[in-house]
């Protein structure tokens, strides 16, 4: 993928069913860990890549989101003396250009993209599923872009090594190797049945896109529920495209559960400075009691 990549489209409109009841009125997106919304970290994650224009998609009852990156002048005037707490309020929107499509019904991640299309236009994009969390520094939206520089007009997707014990909950590629923590990817199978999958390198919710994969969408049948979903779209893509798969260095989150976000929430917490001592005598008292 040339590194010229400006816009990302975060899919956003999705039920979040595992997190109901809170999910009837607060945007499984703006759930947070710790103390800021998923949808922060992976808009950093973006801005950090060179991003300058996000584009959010949301859908009808999820008006938080847009909410959440609005300008907040009342806050910012009640706490114009807490440098600290101003930096906070204003933080979201000044990271990148944000603007937001509906995609009126969830009828797949798939569907969610194409919704994205005359915002993204003719250029080449990433996605980010901002339920899926990665800690590092570089992020790997930028740790992509570095491992694909050299392959022009690709696309890419980021995967991570699971136990194989568990594979076949995963989206999975068949590759062949084609560099250091990268490879090229030959198929991909959507939840291979138990002892099938042709490697244990699962799909994580980062994509380096270029527009053709639009019209692969358009083209791609949708599934039992009638959603399109984005891994049909990209082995109709691989038809005429190039596919790497980019194993990225870091601790993934999956903020898609109740456990992943707490799981997620806990180990922030061991990590940042202003938290870690009262986390650490927090999970020793708990240990104990078990
Ligand atoms: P998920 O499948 O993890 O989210 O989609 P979900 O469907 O909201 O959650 P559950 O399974 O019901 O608990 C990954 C991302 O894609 C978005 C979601 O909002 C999430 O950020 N998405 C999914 C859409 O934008 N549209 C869809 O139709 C489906």
């Amino acid at each position: 993928m040339c590194a010229a990549v400006r816009k990302a489209v975060i899919p956003a409109a999705g039920l979040g069913t595992r997190f109901l009841p809170v999910t009837r009125s607060v945007p499984k997106e703006l759930l947070p860990i710790l103390d800021r919304p998923m949808l922060q970290y992976v808009v950093e994650e973006a801005a950090e890549a060179g991003i300058t224009d996000v584009i959010v998609v949301t859908s009808p009852g999820k008006e938080g989101i847009a909410e959440y990156f609005r300008p907040r002048p009342d806050l910012e005037t009640r706490l114009a003396d807490d440098a600290a707490l101003l930096e906070k309020v204003s933080s979201g929107a000044r990271l990148a250009d944000v603007s937001f499509v509906i995609q009126e019904e969830p009828l797949g991640l798939g569907h969610a993209v194409l919704t994205a299309r005359d915002a993204v236009g003719d250029e080449p994009f990433a996605v980010i599923l901002p339920d899926d969390i990665v800690e590092h520094t570089p992020g790997v939206l930028s740790q992509m872009l570095a491992a694909t520089a050299h392959a022009e007009d690709a696309a890419s997707v980021a995967v991570e090594r699971v136990p194989w014990e568990i594979v076949h909950n995963y989206g999975v590629v068949d590759t062949d190797p084609a560099g250091e923590r990268l490879h090229r990817v030959n198929g991909l199978v959507e939840k291979p049945p138990p002892g099938t999958a042709p490697s244990n390198l699962s799909i994580v919710g980062r994509y380096l896109l270029p527009p053709q994969i639009f019209d692969s969408l358009e083209r791609t049948p949708p599934g039992a529920r009638g959603e399109i979903q984005l891994t049909d779209g990209l082995a109709l893509l691989m038809e005429d495209v190039a596919l790497y798969a980019c194993e990225f260095e870091g601790v993934r989150y999956d903020g898609g559960n109740p456990m992943g976000l707490l799981r997620a929430s806990l180990e922030y917490a061991l990590r940042r400075e202003d938290t870690r001592a009262a986390a650490a005598d927090l999970i020793r008292r708990l240990a104990a009691e078990l």
